[in-house]
């Protein structure tokens, strides 16, 4: 059964693989981090588990029995209680609602675990299935993204209010469809 666990050192190895392994499916997806990125990977990693360890930000990643990375969910911590929440899913795991209970449930520990009170998102018009894991996961539209945020590429913010004690403020996020739309 898959968790999801916070970042540590000894992920790194794991998410080196799961980016490179699935880099050419991201890319068509999300604007590609370029060769550099991949370049000193450790070192990559290590101011993210330093940000999160100075409180600016919760690095989830979804790991299975065998410790391989499926799929990273990042809170980055942009003040007054708001995370912007970005994702990425192994190509093989996708198509069978993974991201959806994933982003639920880091809705969940962003409220009850990180006593954040909003999240924020983006997605890109051509990228679908985000767009319809945000939807799902009870975010409301909130107008046009910078294209800048997105490779140039039109897209849409989205927002969720976190209610307290880990309820949601808008809609329930465990029904299968929370009735919002994109
Ligand atoms: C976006 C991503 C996380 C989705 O992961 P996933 O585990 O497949 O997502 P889920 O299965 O939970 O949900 C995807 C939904 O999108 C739907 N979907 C997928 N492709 C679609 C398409 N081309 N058009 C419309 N809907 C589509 C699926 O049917 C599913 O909805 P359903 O459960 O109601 O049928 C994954 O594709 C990914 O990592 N993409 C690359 C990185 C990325 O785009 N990150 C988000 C940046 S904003």
């Amino acid at each position: 059964m898959p968790t999801l666990q916070l970042l540590r050192a000894e992920h790194f190895p794991a998410v080196l693989a799961f980016e490179l392994a699935n880099r050419a499916f991201f890319a068509a997806r999300v604007p590609d981090r370029g060769d550099a990125y991949f370049e000193d990977f450790d070192h990559r990693l290590q101011t993210l588990l330093e940000e999160q360890n100075a409180g600016d930000g919760a690095f989830y990643l979804l790991v299975d029995g065998e410790g391989h990375v499926l799929g990273r969910f990042n809170l980055e911590f942009i003040g007054d209680g708001i995370a912007e929440l970005g994702y990425r899913v192994a190509e093989r795991e996708t198509g069978r609602g993974v991201a959806t209970a994933a982003v639920r449930e880091v809705c969940r520990l962003a409220a009850e675990s990180h006593g954040l009170r909003a999240l924020r998102a983006v997605a890109a018009t051509r990228n679908p299935a985000s767009r319809k894991v945000l939807t799902k996961a009870g975010f409301l539209a909130a107008g046009q993204a910078d294209p800048a945020s997105l490779d140039g590429q039109p897209g849409t913010r989205y927002s969720l209010e976190l209610g307290r004690a880990g309820q949601f403020a808008l809609g329930d996020p465990t029904r299968p469809d929370s009735g919002h739309s994109a």
